[in-house]
């Protein structure tokens, strides 16, 4: 993966170029980055923080040969590579906060932003859309409690090309194990070790109002499971929930 990149020095957002060029053909392990975006975002509609010079963002193009529903586990597999290529550049151990931010001490270092074309029967595509806080030393106001930084965690600046490098080449062995298994079976036991919550209680907050209950990890198709007092054990599905600690 990213053997081919098209770098930007300013784009609206590199999810947007992304799905633009797979549109026009764009091959399966092409590497969008920019040096900055002015229209950045988020998931739930958020936007993004997206300075020029100090952070990475990318988004990265695939055609795997999966059902649509099967696309959002994608996004657990990047984040295991994000953390990889973080540990590798920085040898920081960073934190997976089901289903996909990356976190240390507690904060925030990387989003990702998965979106896809399909059709019932395939897809066509899928943008895998990553931003790390990589050089930046402070954030706006309105994120300073939740958000941190490659530097602000090691104290030193780390270089973008290198840390994307090690990213792609990581996300790459994790995607043929993806998709040789056709699911994440062969990934649990690494995600779960580095999962923040697992075995922990945890409060589960759904359109219903929530529950808490005991968090075991994931299964193999990236579900959370949740046991409940009962023993019961939810299947929690990322995108419809918010997953708090205790
Ligand atoms: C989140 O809300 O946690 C997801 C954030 C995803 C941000 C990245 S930056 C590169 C790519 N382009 C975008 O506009 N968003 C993603």
């Amino acid at each position: 993966f990213g053997r081919t990149v098209e770098y930007y020095d300013v784009v609206d957002s590199t999810n947007i170029k992304a799905k633009r060029l797979a549109e026009e053909g764009a091959a399966s392990g092409t590497l969008v980055v920019a040096d900055c975006q002015n229209a950045g975002r988020g998931r739930r509609g958020k936007g993004w923080v997206s300075p020029s010079g100090k952070n990475v963002f990318m988004s990265l193009i695939l055609r795997p040969d999966i059902l649509p529903g099967s696309a959002s586990m994608l996004t657990l597999v990047a984040a295991l590579a994000v953390s990889d290529g973080i540990k590798k550049e920085t040898g920081l151990d960073t934190s997976i906060k089901w289903p996909n931010d990356i976190v240390a001490s507690g904060k925030k270092l990387c989003g990702i932003l998965t979106e896809m074309s399909a059709e019932l029967e395939g897809i066509h595509y899928v943008v895998v859309g990553i931003g790390i806080n990589v050089n930046m030393e402070e954030f706006p106001e309105e994120v300073r409690l939740m958000a941190t930084s490659l530097c602000m965690e090691t104290g030193n600046k780390v270089r973008r090309s290198s840390l994307i490098a090690s990213i792609m080449e990581s996300m790459e062995r994790y995607y043929e194990e993806f998709i040789s298994q056709g699911d994440l079976s062969g990934l649990i036991s690494v995600y779960n070790s580095r999962m923040v919550n697992a075995g922990r209680d945890v409060k589960i907050l759904d359109s219903a109002g929530g529950y808490t209950g005991k968090a075991l990890g994931i299964n193999e198709k990236g579900e959370l499971l949740v046991e409940m007092q009962s023993g019961e054990v939810k299947h929690v599905i990322s995108g419809e929930v918010s997953v708090r600690g205790l």
